[in-house]
């Protein structure tokens, strides 16, 4: 893939205010040299969210967002790198050409014409199912409203019909200009062994299909009306578009685009399996929501689903058959680093017939109420097998830790496994060393057994963070550090990487637009952002400088002594030659840390 060239990015970005295009989405308030607002990226009451219009850059206090105006778009528009920069260059007439990055479908492109076709058909559909006067439309309307769907809900997800006709939707598109070969690759007009070319969707309602951003990619189509005459027994209740350039099952959830700012507002999002699974509840008032329709859930899904929320409540019709061949489907979200858990329904409902009898509320609190992904599948596995036969409880225990095998964080994968050894009363160390045996373990296997706590550091962040404001301020001040404070005297990891690649780069000065281009990481973006809006309230920056780097000096020594006191415990009966040394050691450094003390006393 090509590089959209720098001199590029640099014209958009020379024509990009922060501020200004910002502000085009939440409402900024002057606060000193910034703005500020509530962010858009996480629920607040008071605003943590700052865009410096001086430094081009914003960052949240509160949820650590951070970065220039690409960053923004990216995060804003869900969009990645190349489509951020094309949408400000689209705004402010800069040309980001085609064989620049060519994966990104252009204007006017196949896949655009796809989209066109869509939106055609769902205009067709829909003015059949509201033609005023037609008993055919005022029989389908009737079908909806007894399926419980009111106007609104029609209105929200563009419900429309399929009349009984081979080429109803042939001509409409035919009228519109659009030819037979686009039609045929829309899928939604057929062509048989005989060269008959008709409509593939007939006498059905219709379920447009949307991708993330609201275009139009397929349809579903539910069989509804058996009285006119069409032979329907053999015919499947819903058919599917098939797979386009557009269209694919296996990436696309129904409801998302309806959906996904509820999604992000209540950060998870439950997910069934159809049309009306959707379409009820979010009428209902239960609008995080999104079907997987008649695929099973896939790991394209759940990285869709990621950017939004890392929470998933998946909503189980109560069939009880393969409900373990799904529960070991759904491993894979827990690959994903998702956090699942389970709803069940009772027996003999889905979705849309649980909350026509028995509304939102209630299925809103089985939602509320749903077992983690562990403790569900725990159960029915405990149900099915009696953990008191050993053999059987080693088949549970198996069949867990395949489970739990999938989880990447060390943390929760050892308090699940806690759980699993309460649960089964089998040791913990002899779980461990089971899921040892599993060498499927993707990211290498951390050894949980060997995860310790990591050592909480007393050293000052304050003053780390102070010295990175001076050097970003005043270059001068990179070269003066770096001859007395070693990058790795820094505690902060990000802070390390950040002081190494200022030294190494040996700058005179630092522009941090072209620190986020050479180091290009979200964290250490953020990092830098909350340094650069931050008012650190520095007056003497020269006695700011000092001061900070015996602080720094002071606190390395300290974390050498506490090191070195824990030996000495140790050691305190033997008498050694060793614990002799390393008492030496010790009022050694202690007189050194004294000293950088004197120097502060004697200069105030
Ligand atoms: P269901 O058979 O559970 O249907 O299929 P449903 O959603 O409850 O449909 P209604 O309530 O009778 O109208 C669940 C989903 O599986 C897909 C559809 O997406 C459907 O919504 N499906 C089902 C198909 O694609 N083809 C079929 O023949 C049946
Ligand atoms: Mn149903």
């Amino acid at each position: 893939m090509n590089k959209i060239s720098d001199s590029i990015l640099e014209e958009i970005q020379n024509c990009c205010d922060i501020a200004e295009i910002v502000s085009g989405y939440i409402p900024l308030k002057k606060a000193g040299r910034n703005f500020k607002a509530n962010c858009p990226f996480h629920h607040e009451k008071t605003a943590s969210f700052v865009v410096s219009p001086d430094k081009q850059i914003f960052h949240c206090f509160g949820c650590g967002a951070g970065g220039d105006v690409f960053s923004f778009i990216m995060k804003q528009e869900r969009m990645d790198f190349p489509e951020a920069v094309r949408f400000l260059g689209e705004k402010v007439g800069v040309v980001v050409k085609k064989e620049e990055n060519p994966s990104y479908p252009q204007a006017g492109s196949f896949t655009g014409s796809l989209y066109i076709v869509n939106e055609l058909a769902e205009k067709y559909f829909q003015q059949n199912l509201l033609k005023p006067g037609d008993s055919l439309a005022e029989l389908a309307m009737n079908y909806l409203e007894n399926r419980g769907l009111n106007k609104t809900a029609l209105e929200c997800f563009n419900l429309g019909l399929a009349v009984d006709k081979w080429d109803g939707l042939l001509n409409f598109l035919q009228k519109n200009g659009i030819s037979q070969e686009l039609m045929l690759k829309s899928g939604l007009v057929v062509k048989n062994a005989n060269g008959k070319v008709f409509d593939c969707f007939r006498n059905r309602i219709m379920f447009p299909i949307c991708n993330s951003q609201g275009k139009r990619i397929g349809f579903g189509g539910r069989i509804w009306n058996t009285v006119s005459g069409v032979n329907s027994a053999n015919q499947p209740k819903y058919i599917n578009s098939p797979e386009t350039e557009v269209y694919k099952k296996s990436k696309n959830l129904y409801g998302f685009n309806q959906s996904k700012k509820f999604i992000i507002d209540k950060d998870y999002c439950i997910v069934v399996e159809g049309y009306l699974d959707v379409i009820v509840p979010f009428e209902a008032g239960i609008k995080n929501i999104v079907a997987s329709c008649g695929t099973a859930f896939t790991s394209d899904h759940a990285r869709i689903l990621k950017r939004y929320t890392h929470n998933l409540v998946i909503v189980f019709d109560s069939d009880p058959a393969g409900q373990e061949a799904t529960l070991r489907s759904l491993d894979l979200l827990i690959e994903e680093g998702l956090n699942v858990k389970i709803a069940k329904l009772e027996s003999g409902y889905d979705p849309d017939s649980y909350v026509r009898k028995y509304g939102g509320i209630k299925f809103q609190n089985l939602v509320d109420n749903a077992s983690s992904l562990f403790d569900y599948k725990l159960n029915l596995l405990c149900l099915k097998l009696n953990k008191l036969v050993p053999e059987e409880k080693a088949k549970i225990a198996a069949s867990m830790l395949e489970t739990i095998n999938k989880i990447k964080d060390a943390i929760l994968r050892s308090s699940y496994i806690k759980k699993l050894s309460e649960s089964l009363m089998v040791k913990e160390e002899l779980l461990f060393s089971e899921l040892k045996k599993i060498k499927s373990f993707p990211t290498g296997g951390v050894d949980i057994s060997k995860v310790s706590i990591p050592k909480i550091y007393k050293m000052s962040k304050v003053a780390e963070k102070m010295l990175m404001s001076l050097m970003f301020e005043d270059g001068g001040f990179i070269k003066d550090l770096k001859q007395i404070v070693d990058y790795d005297e820094f505690s902060d990891p990000i802070a390390k990487k950040i002081v190494r690649h200022l030294y190494e780069q040996d700058l005179s000065e630092c522009n941090p637009i072209e620190l986020f281009k050479q180091i290009g990481d979200t964290q250490i973006n953020s990092f830098i952002c909350n340094l650069l809006v931050s008012d650190m309230g520095i007056d003497n920056k020269k006695k700011s400088f000092e001061d900070c780097v015996r602080k720094i000096k002071k606190d390395k020594i300290q974390l050498q002594l506490d090191a070195l006191h824990q030996q000495i415990n140790r050691l305190k009966q033997s008498e050694s030659q060793e614990l002799m040394s390393l008492l030496k050691q010790y009022n050694e450094l202690k007189k050194e840390q004294n000293a950088y003390e004197t120097v502060a006393k004697k200069e105030s």
